[in-house]
Parts: C-alpha cells; sequence; structure tokens
C-alpha cells in the first residue's frame, strides 16, 4: 500500500515539474510596438496644425509635447474639454478617437 502512494507522488512531482519546465516564458518574448494608427491619423487631421508633427511645434502657445508630464487621463481631459488657447474637442472627435490620439501623444516622450 504504502509503496503505490510513494509512486503516485512520484507520478505527481513528475507531472507539476513538466507543467513548471514547458510553462510559456513571456519575458523572453521580443515586445510588439503596436502602432497606433488611429490615434496618428487624428492627430495628423487635428492637432498637428499647432503641436507639430513631432509634438514640439508649439504653436500658438501650444506646448512642447516630449516635455508634457501629463498622465493619460489628464490629456483626455485637456483634449475633450480644452484649456486656455487649446480649443475642446468634445464635440469634434468622440470618446474612442479622443482615448486614441491622447494615447498617441504618449508617444512624443519618447522623441528627443
Ligand atoms: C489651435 C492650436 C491647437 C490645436 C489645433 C491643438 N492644440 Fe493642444 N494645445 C494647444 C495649446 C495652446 C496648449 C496649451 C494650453 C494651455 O496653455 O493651457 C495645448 C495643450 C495640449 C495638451 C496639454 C499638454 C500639457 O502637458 O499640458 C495636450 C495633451 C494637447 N494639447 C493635445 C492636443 C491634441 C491631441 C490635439 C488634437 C486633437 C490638439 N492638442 C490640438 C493648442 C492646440
Amino acid at each position: 500500500m504504502k509503496k503505490y502512494l510513494i509512486f503516485g507522488i512520484m507520478i505527481c512531482s513528475g507531472f507539476i515539474l513538466h507543467q513548471a519546465c514547458s510553462s510559456p516564458n513571456n519575458t523572453d518574448k521580443p515586445t510588439t510596438v503596436i502602432i497606433n494608427e488611429k490615434g496618428k491619423n487624428v492627430f495628423k487631421t487635428y492637432c498637428i496644425l499647432c503641436h507639430g508633427a513631432d509634438g514640439k511645434l508649439g504653436l500658438n502657445g501650444a506646448m512642447d509635447m516630449t516635455q508634457s508630464i501629463l498622465t493619460l487621463e489628464e490629456r483626455i481631459q485637456v483634449i475633450t474639454n480644452g484649456r486656455n488657447t487649446m480649443a475642446p474637442y468634445k464635440g469634434v472627435l468622440d470618446e474612442a478617437e479622443i482615448k486614441a490620439v491622447a494615447e498617441y501623444t504618449m508617444i512624443f516622450k519618447t522623441i528627443e
């Protein structure tokens, strides 16, 4: 009886080890950068005028986006409701478009 128990434990631990070793290791996978085409298109159409293609233009006192420290949520706020000379885009863009373009503006931080 005891023999069977030990045999059973061996099978179980063998199975666990096998699972642990064959489980995919996600940290080794190369990270894919998904280009936010929707946000890019919205930016090109509505924002480039003042902010420039690289976000640095700063026309009419528009800020250099590469220096912006705003979070995604705060950007969505500024784009939706406007701020000082920047017009609100509430009626112009829908929520998904505003979110996409806000996400797109996050990439300027990485441009020197
Ligand atoms: C008419 C010119 C103009 C256009 C067009 C414009 N902006 Fe702006 N934007 C500004 C100005 C000016 C400011 C600075 C506002 C302030 O002084 O409070 C600003 C600020 C911002 C900020 C805040 C940055 C920060 O760090 O505080 C974000 C984000 C932003 N704009 C995104 C956009 C997006 C996205 C679009 C297109 C949907 C857009 N802007 C279109 C002029 C413009």
